[in-house]
């Protein structure tokens, strides 16, 4: 299978499979438990029909959106996700470039493997950075202070990885950052000689943005679920989050909210933004879908600050129907990850481009030509 073979998330999905070593594939591809919630994300919006008008004029569509003060051309932009690195040797690059040639914003994780300093050169489009809040306050200061230096229009506190979450495939295959040698882990990148060629002969993998802070990551190998419990601060609460919004000082998110409750403190607390998300099914395997509590949030707090949908998103159509309930826009994670690991830069552009293209072609049919013009009389729950 080549890239040009690639059509739709599907088609990423299984191009990455075929280019990963098999712990790495699952660690983007796995979620918590069951798996239940992760699938429920995606099939959440199989149960909500979009309700067409015609003989509108759509020869010209345009799906501009703005979402904390940012102008996005595209209704979607990268979600943070770690490791980029490990999925192809080209990393966050990739994704910046692809993000900024399609002028929409860039999600850039605590735990990624390029620098913000590196990013913010590649790219002047807009940018996020994703904080963890880590008992080290050291590092914590450090990590605001370089994403505030570096330029990043916003910063998106993550609120659902208090623990780790119980990732059984990760378990199984033992996937630690960094890769453990192991009997299996050598047996599986000798079956993916490529993917091994360019780990081992390219840029050394690092987590630079906690050098000189923690080890573990980068120097010592451990789960993502065992950073989350040991490295990130349990006792986080309300007063810390308030405290960052203020020392940041600027568009300011929770990222990880389900309950309309937590969305009007997070309002509460100066945020201008939220993304609904259960972290793709990764944490509380059993939660609800973000676009099943998509609409509950969107009434309590829609018109105070912009809400994300994010988890699940597979399709342009999922798009239009998070946006005809009320979200300002959606993110992607595994769906530019796939395509990431599948061809690099290349691939991710290929990505983006695809949903774009999906969702012109779904505004057009629905006879919508900007994304203001939908709302929940385009849509009916079954
Ligand atoms: C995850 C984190 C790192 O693995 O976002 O879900």
């Amino acid at each position: 299978m080549r890239l040009t073979q690639c059509h739709n998330y599907a088609d990423f999905r299984k191009l990455a499979k075929s280019r990963l070593p098999s712990p790495i594939f699952d660690y983007i591809d796995g979620a918590a438990d069951d798996e239940i919630t992760y699938r429920r994300n995606s099939q959440s919006y199989d149960e909500v029909d979009l309700v067409p008008n015609v003989l509108a004029g759509v020869e010209n569509v345009n799906m501009e959106t703005e979402v904390m003060g940012q102008k996005l051309a595209l209704p979607f932009y990268c979600a943070p996700t770690a490791l980029q690195r490990l999925f192809h040797h080209e990393g966050e690059r990739a994704v910046a470039k692809a993000a900024s040639k399609h002028n929409t914003m860039f999600g850039v994780s605590s735990l990624a493997t390029v620098t913000v300093e590196n990013i913010a050169k590649i790219t002047n489009g807009p940018k996020l950075f994703q904080f963890y809040f880590h008992k080290d306050r050291g590092l914590n200061d450090a990590l605001l202070n370089r994403a505030k230096d570096a330029k990043f229009n916003v910063l998106a506190l993550t609120v659902d990885t208090i623990t780790g979450g119980n990732r059984e495939r990760d378990l199984r295959s033992g996937f630690t950052s960094p890769p453990k040698l192991t009997l299996d882990s050598i047996l599986s990148f000798a079956l993916h000689p490529m993917w091994a060629w360019n780990f081992y002969t390219k840029e050394k993998f690092d987590m630079p943005h906690l050098s000189g802070y923690v080890t573990e990551g980068t120097n010592l190998a451990v789960s993502v679920g065992e950073y989350f419990s040991t490295m990130l601060d349990q006792s986080m609460n309300w007063d810390d989050a308030e405290k960052l919004c203020a020392q940041w000082d600027g568009e300011f998110a929770l990222k990880g909210i389900m309950s309309v409750e937590d969305a009007k403190r997070a309002v509460d607390i100066g945020c201008t933004g939220i993304m609904v998300s259960n972290h793709g099914g990764r944490q509380l395997d059993g939660s609800r879908a973000p676009f099943d509590q998509l609409a509950e949030i969107c009434d309590a707090v829609g018109d105070k600050i912009d809400v994300i949908c994010e988890g699940g998103i597979q399709r342009g159509t999922h798009v239009l129907k998070a946006l005809s309930v009320g979200a300002k826009c959606c993110s992607i994670g595994r769906y530019y990850l796939y395509a990431l690991a599948a061809a690099g830069e290349a691939g991710v552009k290929r990505a983006l481009n695809q949903l774009r293209l999906e969702i012109e072609r779904d505004m057009k049919l629905m006879g919508v030509t900007k994304i203001d013009q939908l709302d929940r009389s385009n849509i009916r729950y079954r």
